[in-house]
């Protein structure tokens, strides 16, 4: 008999299972007591003779009541329930190993902050939270992981982030949930979860251009962000040491927080949020870089948030707002 249910190796799988036979449970047990019930009252009140007339009965408060209440009381556990298990699962905890995953057809590829790369697969170790932040770099792909009870589109243009705790080491399928094309059905990887140290040791076989920031920091270089992108202030653009996570004051009056979203858009169109202070004068890069190239980027500025910062004065027009701090989450 082939197994009616994928393996359980995240501990989401256990929440979203516990909370699936409960439904299941429900169902089975109305579906029976409402079948029962029918067979029942179709014998036992049954035509006995051509003449008989059934009776007249005009409500009945008690059993009205009764099949109100119960089943919202019911469904008030199925939403409270369902509602706790999606926030769980739709909210990374903050001791995450983060990983990027770029959907492309037709194949998955993902970045390490290390600097390792992979397609179609991807090496986790076993007992940490992980974080995969995805995109895609032409249609709507989906990632979907049975074993994890883990699922998402995966948006051209946007970042969307999933997480899962593996519970234990072994390969566990991916596929791609969302028909994107004539290999579709061939978008399938796997993720191997690992051992701790086993994972240590994959991790040390080889990152060969070093970590995703390095990239991203030589890749500053070769674009000559630099020249505008000062780290003393009296650069063209934004000063980006620290800017990670904080709350940028624009040219329009409205505020934005400097997430991944903000800084891939601020490469790729940067004339849509011009930092208060600043002129639009920054080209775009849309066709230079690609998403894994903009994923370098982002992870470089990230890098920069968490150095020591020297605050050098300010020139009175330039530069953010004073008090837009809030503290850089990492
Ligand atoms: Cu990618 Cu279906």
């Amino acid at each position: 008999m082939p197994p009616l249910f994928p393996e359980r190796a995240s501990t989401m799988a256990t929440r979203v299972d516990a909370l699936y036979f409960f439904l299941l449970a429900l169902a089975v047990f109305f579906s029976l007591l409402i079948a029962g019930l029918i067979v029942y009252f179709a014998v036992k009140y049954r035509r006995r003779s051509p003449e008989s007339v059934g009776a007249h009965i005009y409500g009945g408060l008690g059993l009205e009541v009764t099949w109100t209440v119960v089943p919202l009381l019911i469904t008030m556990v199925i939403f409270v329930w369902g509602a706790s298990v999606y926030f769980a699962m739709a909210t990374p905890p903050e001791d995450t190993l983060n990983i990027y995953v770029v959907g492309k057809q037709w194949m998955w590829k993902f970045q390490h902050l290390d600097g390792q790369r992979e397609i179609d697969e991807l090496h986790v170790p076993s007992g940490r939270n992980v974080k995969l932040i995805t995109t895609s770099e032409d249609v709507i792909h989906d990632f979907f992981v049975p074993a994890f009870r883990m699922k998402a589109d995966v948006l051209p243009g946007r970042y969307v982030s999933l997480w899962f705790h593996p519970t234990k080491p072994g390969r566990y399928h991916i596929f791609c949930a969302e028909y994107c094309g004539t290999r579709h059905s061939g978008m399938t990887g796997e993720v191997v979860v690992m051992e701790p140290s086993d994972y240590q040791t994959w991790l040390s076989g080889g990152a060969p251009e070093g970590s995703l920031a390095s990239a991203g920091e030589k890749l500053f270089q070769d674009l000559a962000c630099i020249t505008c992108h000062r780290a003393d202030a009296q650069g063209r653009g934004p000063v980006l040491q620290g800017l990670f996570g904080k709350t940028v004051h624009l040219q329009n009056g409205e505020t934005v927080t400097a997430d991944e979203a903000y800084i891939r858009e601020s490469i790729l169109n940067p004339a849509t949020k011009i930092t208060a202070g600043f002129q639009p004068i920054m080209p775009t890069f849309q066709g230079l870089v690609s998403e894994e190239q903009v994923l370098e980027l982002i992870e470089y500025v990230k890098s920069l948030g968490t150095q020591p910062q020297v605050e050098p004065p300010r020139a009175a027009p330039q530069g953010p707002a004073p008090g837009e701090t809030t503290p850089v989450k990492k």
